[in-house]
C-alpha cells in the first residue's frame, strides 16, 4: 500500500471519528397530544433550523408540520410516515428521528426505534404515562436504549412531581433521576431548580413561539425570596431533600444501559426548560453506538461504510410514485455515488441519488456518517432490515416484527384480479407495510393481515386499490393478541389441542397463536408453562419468506 493512500485512510478515519463524536441521534416517544410536535419545533428553533417556531406549526387553521406531515399523508390516505430531521446545535449534529404522533400506530413507529441510539420520553404532567408511551418504552427496553424523560406542560395544573417519578419507577421498572425540580405548578409554576448546580431558573410566560428569557439565580441568593413565594420554594427544597435522601446517583453507565432515566420538568409551549434540557441531553446522550451484526458488534469507526434499511416509504412524492428506503448509517463514511454490496442478495449497487430529508424537503446528500439517516430511491430491491456495506461482509441483525393486535382476513372478491392481488400482497409484505399470516388450513388461502394499528390496514387496502388496481374486503378475525411459539411446530405439537386460540403461520412458516384476549393467553400459560411464547417474532436472516 502506498504512503499516500495510507495517509488518506488515516484522514478518513479521523473525519469519521470526529463525526461520530459530534453526533447525537434520538427519537421522541410519547402519546398523542403530549406535546411532541411542540417540543420538536422548539428544539429546531434552538438549532437555528427554523427562524420562528410558528413557521413550523401555524396555530389553529393550519396544522401542517414540517416534522409531522402525517396529517397530509392521512388525507392522501397513502401512508404514515416517520422521517428524520437533522440540525446543528453548537458543535453537535443532531438527528431527530420522528416517530408518527398519530393515534393510529403503525409498525414504522417501532422500527424507527431500531435506528435510534437514544430516546426522549415525553409525558404530559397531568397524565403521566399513557398507553402509546408504554408500548414504545417496551421497545426501548428491549433494545436497552437510554431514555431521557421530559415532563411537559408544567405551566398547567398537573400531577404531583413525586407521584410522576414513582409511576416511572414502579410501572416501568426504570429508576428516575430528576435533573431539575419544579417550583410550584400550573398557575403557580415559578421555575425549576437544577439539582446538580442548585441554580434556579425562573419561569416567565413568554409570548407564544418566542424563546423565553431565562433568569437564573443561585438557590441561596436572598433575592430569590422576593421573586418566588416562600411556601412554594420551601416545598420544592423539601422535596429535593427527599430525593437526595433516597440516595440514587446520576450514573451515566446506568443511563446508557437504559436502567436510569434523567428527568426534566418544563413546558415546551412556553419554551421553558427546553434549552437546559437540550444541553443536558447532549452532554449525557449516547454517541452513535456499535451495532450487533451476524459477524459480531460493528464499531462505528469500522473502516468502510455500512448501514441497514429500517423503513421503506412508497409514494413519498406522488408526482414520481417513488419508493424511498431509509438507511441508518452505522459505520464509516457514506458518499454519494458509492458502490455498495447488498448483503441479502450479494449484488453490487451504485447509490447515485441519496437524499437527506427535512420534512418534505429533500436535498441530495454528499456524505453521511454513523448516526445519520439517508434516503435511497428504492426500485424494489430493498427490504426492511437489509444491510448495505463496503469492505468485508457485514450483515446487521434484522428488525424484529412486533406483536400485532389487529387481525383481518383480506378478501379478494374478484378472482380475475388474483394476479394483481397476489403481487400487491407480496410486495406490501416485503415492504413491511403489514404482517401477513396464513391459516394452517391450506384450503383457506386468503391472507390474514396483522397490524399494530387499524390505519395500517386501511393504508394497505388503499394502496392495493390505487397501486395494484384491486378492490379488497376486510373481514376481522376477532382476535387481539398474538404470540410466537418459540420452539416452533414440534413444541406446539407436544402440547396437543389448545382451546380458545387459533393457530396460524407467519410468512416464515413459524407458528403463531392468536387469542381473543389476554385472559385466554394467561390461561394457556397456566395450563402449559412449558410452552415458551414470545410477543416479538424472532429475527430471520437469509431465508426467503413464503409468498402468497
Ligand atoms: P403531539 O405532537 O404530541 O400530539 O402534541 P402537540 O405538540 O401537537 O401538542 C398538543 C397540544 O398541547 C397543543 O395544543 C399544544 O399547544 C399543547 N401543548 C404542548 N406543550 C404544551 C405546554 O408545555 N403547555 C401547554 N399548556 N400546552 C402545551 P392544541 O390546543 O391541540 O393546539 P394549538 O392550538 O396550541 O396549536
Amino acid at each position: 500500500m502506498s504512503g499516500s493512500s495510507t495517509a488518506k485512510e488515516t484522514d478518513l478515519a479521523q473525519v469519521v471519528a470526529a463525526a461520530v463524536d459530534s453526533r447525537r441521534n434520538f427519537a421522541i416517544i410519547s402519546h398523542p397530544d403530549a406535546g411532541k410536535t411542540t417540543l420538536t419545533e422548539k428544539l429546531l428553533l434552538y438549532g437555528g433550523a427554523i427562524q420562528q417556531a410558528g413557521a413550523v406549526k401555524a396555530r389553529g387553521e393550519q396544522r401542517k408540520v414540517t416534522s409531522d406531515w402525517m396529517e397530509l399523508e392521512k388525507q392522501r390516505g397513502i401512508s404514515i410516515t416517520s422521517t428524520v430531521l437533522q440540525f446543528d446545535y453548537d458543535t453537535t449534529t443532531i438527528n431527530l428521528l420522528d416517530t408518527p404522533g398519530h393515534q393510529d400506530f403503525s409498525e414504522d413507529t417501532y422500527r424507527t426505534l431500531a435506528a435510534a441510539d437514544n430516546a426522549v420520553m415525553l409525558e404530559d404532567a397531568a397524565k403521566g404515562l399513557e398507553p402509546q408511551t408504554r408500548k414504545l418504552f417496551e421497545v426501548c427496553r428491549m433494545r436497552k436504549i437510554p431514555i431521557f424523560t421530559f415532563i411537559n406542560k408544567m405551566d398547567r395544573p398537573g400531577r404531583e412531581p413525586l407521584a410522576l417519578l414513582d409511576e416511572i419507577e414502579s410501572e416501568l421498572d426504570l429508576t428516575p433521576w430528576a435533573v431539575n425540580w419544579p417550583i410550584g405548578s400550573g398557575e403557580q409554576f415559578r421555575g425549576v431548580i437544577d439539582r446538580r448546580t442548585r441554580e434556579v431558573v425562573l419561569f416567565s410566560r413568554a409570548e407564544r413561539g418566542k424563546q423565553a428569557s431565562e433568569q437564573r439565580l443561585c438557590l441561596d441568593d436572598p433575592a430569590l425570596r422576593d421573586l418566588v413565594e416562600e411556601d412554594l420554594l420551601d416545598l420544592a427544597v423539601e422535596e429535593m431533600d427527599l430525593l437526595e435522601a433516597a440516595g440514587a446517583e446520576l450514573d451515566l453507565e446506568m443511563v446508557h444501559a437504559g436502567e436510569l432515566t434523567p428527568v426534566f420538568f418544563g413546558s415546551a409551549m412556553t419554551n421553558f426548560g427546553v434549552r437546559p434540557f437540550l444541553d443536558a441531553f447532549l452532554e449525557m446522550a449516547q454517541r452513535p453506538i456499535a451495532r450487533s451484526s451476524i459477524e459480531g458488534l460493528v464499531d462505528p469507526l469500522r473502516e468502510g461504510f455500512s448501514g441497514f434499511v429500517f423503513k421503506l416509504q412508497a409514494n413519498m412524492d406522488p408526482r414520481h410514485r417513488d419508493r424511498v428506503a431509509f438507511v441508518r448509517v452505522c459505520s464509516g463514511r457514506f458518499e454519494k455515488d458509492m458502490t455498495v454490496k447488498h448483503a441479502r442478495t450479494g449484488k453490487a449497487i451504485r447509490l447515485s441519488r441519496p437524499q437527506k430529508l427535512f420534512g418534505q424537503d429533500r436535498a441530495v446528500v454528499e456524505d453521511a456518517y454513523p448516526g445519520d439517516v439517508i434516503g435511497l430511491n428504492n426500485p424494489g430491491m430493498f427490504a426492511i432490515g437489509d444491510t448495505l456495506y463496503v469492505g468485508p461482509k457485514v450483515e446487521y441483525e434484522g428488525i424484529p416484527c412486533f406483536s400485532p393486535e389487529i387481525f383481518s382476513w383480506l378478501r379478494n372478491p374478484n378472482p380475475s384480479a388474483f394476479k394483481n392481488f397476489r403481487k400487491g400482497v407480496n410486495e406490501l409484505r416485503e415492504e413491511g407495510a403489514v404482517q401477513i399470516l396464513y391459516d394452517t388450513d391450506e384450503s383457506k388461502r386468503d391472507p390474514i393481515l396483522a397490524a399494530v394499528g387499524q390505519l395500517q390496514l386501511e393504508v394497505v387496502q388503499h394502496r392495493l386499490e390505487n397501486e395494484y388496481g384491486v378492490e379488497t374486503r376486510l373481514e376481522p378475525l376477532g382476535f387481539q393478541v398474538a404470540r410466537w411459539v418459540s420452539g416452533g411446530w414440534s413444541c406446539l405439537d407436544k402440547v396437543g389441542r389448545i382451546f380458545n386460540c387459533k393457530t396460524v403461520r407467519d410468512a416464515w412458516n413459524r407458528p403463531v397463536l392468536l387469542f381473543k384476549n389476554e385472559w385466554n393467553l394467561n390461561q394457556l400459560k397456566e395450563d402449559h408453562p412449558e410452552l415458551k411464547l414470545s410477543n416479538v417474532a424472532p429475527v430471520v436472516s437469509g431465508v426467503e419468506p413464503i409468498s402468497l
